[in-house]
């Protein structure tokens, strides 16, 4: 069996339990058919109301962050196992939104997606270069970098993570990378990770930054762009739908297995 695409959108704070309930009913309604993985991260306090309204449907429930502790005295933090208590199968760590203005390190990032793995949640760990160092010619060893310190902590289960590269450059600004950019980039993290498992070919690598209706097929035809990670786009519903056939007409690299 080909490995099947995976689309992911990412509510950021953005939603209401009204425009949640329109949003998730046309999703679940518009993807019955679809030959993808699609994720919705949202918000922790929505998580109850879009398990119930996903219900039935062939959406996944996603968070968009989760605490690095298994319980105890961390106000305001939520864990991996309370996120399990709602269906949540995936778990965004290290958006750079997170390592921007919540100072979330590489390390933290590593740790986070550990135990999202030891409580059985996926975590689609974020990495990406900001405007200066592309600028600077440091793209490559920036998301090496991010990429190791996850690799490293992770270890063997490294296989299981989804990984989503995310130029900080095109997160909301309406400026994608071109599909050769983002290609250039997934092939140094697939080469990465090859060198870590025997099982990288299986790890999804979803590219994100103003992903959208009009440049999504381009992107997802690449060879090791196995999905989407979408911001903007993911809070409209015809354009995710559109996103969501996209990644679902894409034809999965020949070789590649799930
Ligand atoms: P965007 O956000 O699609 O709005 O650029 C992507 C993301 O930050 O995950």
């Amino acid at each position: 069996m080909s490995k099947k695409k995976l689309i992911a959108g990412n509510w950021k704070m953005n939603g209401s339990l009204e425009a949640n309930d329109a949003l998730v009913r046309a999703l679940a309604a518009g993807t019955k058919d679809v030959a993808c993985d699609v994720v919705v991260c949202v918000p922790a306090p929505y998580l109850a109301q879009v398990q119930m309204l996903k219900s039935g449907s062939r959406l996944e429930l996603g968070a968009q962050d989760v605490s690095v502790h298994s319980n105890g005295a961390y106000t305001g933090e939520v864990s991996a196992a309370m996120l399990r208590e709602f269906g949540v199968r995936y778990a965004i760590v290290g958006h750079s939104e997170r390592r921007q203005y919540h100072g979330e390190t590489d390390a933290l990032v590593a740790e986070k997606a550990r135990t999202a793995l030891a409580h059985g949640v996926t975590p689609i760990v974020c990495v990406g270069e900001t405007l200066a160092e592309r600028e600077a010619g440091q793209t490559g060893e920036v998301v090496k970098r991010q990429m190791a310190a996850v690799i490293h902590v992770n270890g063997h289960c490294i296989s299981e993570i989804v990984v989503a590269y995310e130029p900080v450059w095109a997160i909301g600004t309406g400026q994608t990378a071109s599909p050769e950019q983002a290609q250039q980039v997934h092939a140094l993290l697939r080469q990465q990770l090859a060198a870590a498992t025997a099982h990288a070919e299986r790890v999804h690598l979803l590219y994100g930054g103003s992903m959208n209706a009009a440049n999504a097929a381009s992107l997802l035809a690449q060879p090791d762009i196995d999905g989407g990670l979408v911001g903007g786009a993911s809070l409209k519903a015809p354009d995710f739908l559109q996103i969501i056939a996209a990644a679902s007409a894409s034809a999965p690299a020949a070789g590649r297995t799930n």
